[in-house]
């Protein structure tokens, strides 16, 4: 399954929600992808710690996307059938048993043609989806605080959205309540298969009663749509990400190591689930 980790607003946990799970599930014997589809390349970071990548998702995305030359289309010139750097050149294997391909800050600067030509808004499903889904249970693409073209990329490539939101904030609510939305225009009009499968409360802390009144008031108003499982604030993951690593690898017995690997059981159940479902459904029709 290929899930897009989105929220537009920043600093709620998404590169934090996204390494972590990866690395929860890769520990449950998952074979695990993280995407860096973020110019900022924080996970990258936090993945890879010193290591410099050679080839990059700029180096993928760069090589096959349609420029925005108007006469592109006209000179009739179809988008690039598949990646000129080969995708096997951008995975790179970590210490955690996972893989990631990685981000540099120069993606920043292919933004403007990304927007320009909407072929391009396909171009990560094109480069990824096969190989993803042949080579890995789980495929988590960590996306930059925006609705735009990073996002619409993920939310076109994968099959569900994560939304990691802070406990604490009213705003959460309503920026849940966005990406809800563009997930449903996004299925309606580009990818019939995009799911919302679930919002993450992120950075609880039920000592607050703004903590517990973000929690009840979202389960109420998003029923069914809400992690079970939610993520404590907790100064080991802080710390880790300060270390240039997860939480299960800084302190795999903490508060926050523990529900991260309730999160993956959780999701696993859910996946299965899903599967089930769809196999019936085939099987019925
Ligand atoms: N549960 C948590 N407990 C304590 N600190 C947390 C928790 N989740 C995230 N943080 C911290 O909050 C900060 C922002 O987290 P993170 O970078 O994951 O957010 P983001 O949504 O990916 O940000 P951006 O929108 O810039 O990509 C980081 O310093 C991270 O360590
Ligand atoms: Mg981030």
């Amino acid at each position: 399954m290929i899930i897009a980790m989105v929220n537009a607003k920043g600093g709620v946990g998404k590169t934090t929600c996204t390494c972590n799970l990866a690395h929860a599930l890769a520990l449950k014997g998952k074979r695990v992808l993280v995407i860096d589809n973020d110019p900022q390349a924080n996970a990258t970071s936090l993945l890879l710690g010193d290591q410099t990548p050679g080839h990059t998702l700029f180096n993928l995305l760069e090589s096959s996307m349609v420029g925005s030359e108007p006469d592109l289309f006209t000179e009739g010139q179809a988008p690039a059938e598949g990646p000129s750097v080969p995708i096997e050149s951008c995975i790179y294997p970590t210490l955690l048993g996972l893989d990631v391909i990685p981000n540099s800050t120069d993606s920043a600067t292919l933004e403007f043609d990304l927007y320009q030509n909407a072929a391009n808004y396909g171009l990560l499903r094109r480069i990824t989806r096969t190989y993803a889904q042949a080579n890995y249970d789980f495929c988590l693409i960590d996306c930059p605080p925006t609705l735009g073209v990073w996002v619409v990329m993920a939310m076109v490539a994968g099959d569900a959205v994560i939304v990691p939101v802070e406990a604490g904030s009213r705003m959460a609510l309503d920026g849940l309540a966005s990406v809800y939305t563009a997930v449903e225009k996004a299925s309606k009009k580009a990818n019939t298969e995009l799911t919302f499968l679930r919002a993450l409360i992120n950075k609880v802390d039920l000592r607050t009663s703004a903590s517990k009144l973000i929690v009840e008031t979202m389960r109420k108003r998003f029923p069914g749509k809400t992690f079970e499982t939610t993520i404590p604030v907790n100064t080991s993951i802080q710390q880790a990400e300060i270390y240039r690593t997860t939480v299960l690898k800084h302190d795999p017995q903490c508060n926050g190591s523990k529900r991260f690997r309730a999160l993956a059981d959780e999701l696993i159940t859910l996946t299965d689930m899903e599967h089930k479902l769809k196999g019936e459904v085939n099987h019925g029709s």
